[in-house]
């Protein structure tokens, strides 16, 4: 155990204590009635950010939610610039009655923390922040220049960052990004993910008769758009799990072969994976291992149908509208705008004439993959193995950071997906948590990637 290590176990209940207070306040990033406690949240960060000794914090206003940015300069001439970025914001808490306790109380049970925003972000950047504090106890200085970019928008596409990005790029210059917003692989495997999933998120509606019709009256005689949005989405897959949206494959790089080797080698346990889920089997797209599809390949799901009567008993009606919330995850290099035009125009083809259609295209993120080398990598690798006593694995991850790829072409500095959450810890969904064993590693594991940092000069 080395000093920081003392100093983060000392002090480890009043990290939670802390942690807990953060998790308190309902940065809903969505909902308008909580744009106040979004704003009130950036404003706990940035002078939890000065308690911790870093006093050059600035919270940058947008037309959405506040940006958090903060800055250390060392006196180590030639030092390296990190970069760490996460956000505050969470995802709403629906549905509230399968929580075991209110999302906004933390509650802890089993070594875990319970609360909505637990592992997805704000208890990985508080021990980002706690890492920092060690250091500059300890130490009584950071090895390396540390800036910090906290946003409030990432579970609604980073709206504004992009453009903050543009026209703050001199604030902003760094050698190496660091981002703690993804999983380890599993329980006591540290992992580096070196590729992240885009999004692109539609909307369509299609209208029949102006109006809900008796279904004994009309039935028969005029198209029914829920008969018709289900046949058009089934023209959307085929069996064999490939989407069938004509040029939907075109920019896709196939995973290589040093990459499905890899991804065979990782410990998977598919039958313990269907039971957890309890589903009879897997389903995917045919040729692909099932970490290669969650991960390496592109995916088209429903999110959501709504349309026709739903409630209780039954009601005879021919619907007017039905809609459907459909999102495809993708992967480099995929082209988020382009895959809206793409479905877009497969499904006014594949429309029939008795109905008229509506495409909505939703808030995205392009696919990134970020170098498998650089001196953040090796830098991770070793804090990585310092922490947990194991070697990281590699992985791809399915999720998405729509800034992620940003920092590559706008910054050009290589990013480091070093996260500490678990992807069972419920992350958008009730009773989200995040394991307190890995909050306390994760603190240890950033102090040492600091460290490891420090050793070099650019
Ligand atoms: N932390 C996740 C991203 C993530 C999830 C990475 C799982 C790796 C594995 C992030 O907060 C998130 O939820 N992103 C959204 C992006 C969207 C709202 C644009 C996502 O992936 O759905
Ligand atoms: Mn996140
Ligand atoms: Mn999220």
């Amino acid at each position: 155990m080395n000093d920081i290590q003392e100093y983060s176990t000392r002090n480890l209940q009043r990290f939670i204590d802390e942690l807990a207070d953060l998790l308190r306040i309902p940065s809903v990033s969505t909902a308008p009635e909580h744009k106040s406690d979004v704003a009130t949240c950036a404003e706990y960060i940035a002078q939890h950010i000065r308690a911790v000794g870093i006093k050059d914090v600035t919270v940058f206003q947008t037309d959405g939610h506040p940006i958090v940015f903060a800055e250390y300069k060392s006196s180590r001439v030639n030092a390296p610039t990190v970069l760490f970025y996460g956000h505050y914001d969470v995802q709403p808490v629906d549905p509230l009655n399968l929580w075991t306790n209110p999302p906004f109380e933390p509650t802890f049970r089993e070594g875990k923390v319970f609360a909505r925003g637990a592992t997805d972000d704000k208890g990985q950047i508080f021990l980002h922040i706690k890492a920092l504090e060690s250091l500059l106890k300890v130490r009584g200085e950071l090895p390396v220049n540390v800036k910090l970019l906290l946003e409030g928008e990432e579970e609604i596409g980073s709206i504004h960052l992009e453009e903050f990005i543009r026209s703050h790029q001199e604030l902003l210059k760094c050698d190496t990004v660091l981002i703690s917003d993804t999983p380890i692989y599993a329980p006591g495997v540290p992992s580096l993910v070196y590729g992240l999933r885009g999004l692109c998120y539609m909307e369509v509606t299609v209208t029949g008769p102006n109006r809900d019709l008796h279904s004994g009256s009309f039935g028969g005689a005029v198209a029914n758009p829920v008969n018709v949005l289900c046949d058009m989405i089934s023209k959307l897959k085929d069996r064999d799990g490939r989407i069938l949206i004509s040029g939907f494959y075109d920019d896709v790089i196939d995973l290589t072969v040093e990459e499905r080797r890899d991804y065979s080698e990782l410990p998977f346990d598919e039958d313990a994976y269907r039971k957890e889920l309890d589903i009879p089997v897997t389903f995917g797209e045919v040729g692909y291992s099932t970490l290669e599809r969650v991960s390496g390949r592109p995916t088209l799901d429903v999110n959501g149908i709504i349309g026709g009567f739903t409630g209780v008993g039954a009601k005879t009606v021919l619907p007017s509208v039905a809609k459907a919330k459909i999102s495809m995850r993708l992967v480099p290099n995929q082209q988020s705008e382009d895959i809206a035009l793409k479905f877009e125009s497969y499904f006014r083809f594949i429309a029939p004439p008795s109905v008229k259609v509506e495409v909505v295209h939703h808030h995205g993120a392009n696919p990134v993959l970020t170098p498998r080398d650089s001196m953040g990598m090796n830098a991770a690798r070793a804090a990585l193995e310092f922490a947990y006593g194991k070697k990281a694995v590699l992985t791809r991850e399915g999720g998405s950071i729509p800034v992620c790829l940003l920092f590559d072409t706008i910054l050009h500095a290589p990013t480091v997906l070093m996260g500490f959450g678990l992807s069972t810890e419920n992350a958008h969904s009730p009773d989200e948590h995040f394991l307190l064993d890995n909050f306390e590693k994760g603190i240890v594991a950033t102090a040492a990637f600091y460290e490891e940092m420090g050793k070099q000069s650019i």
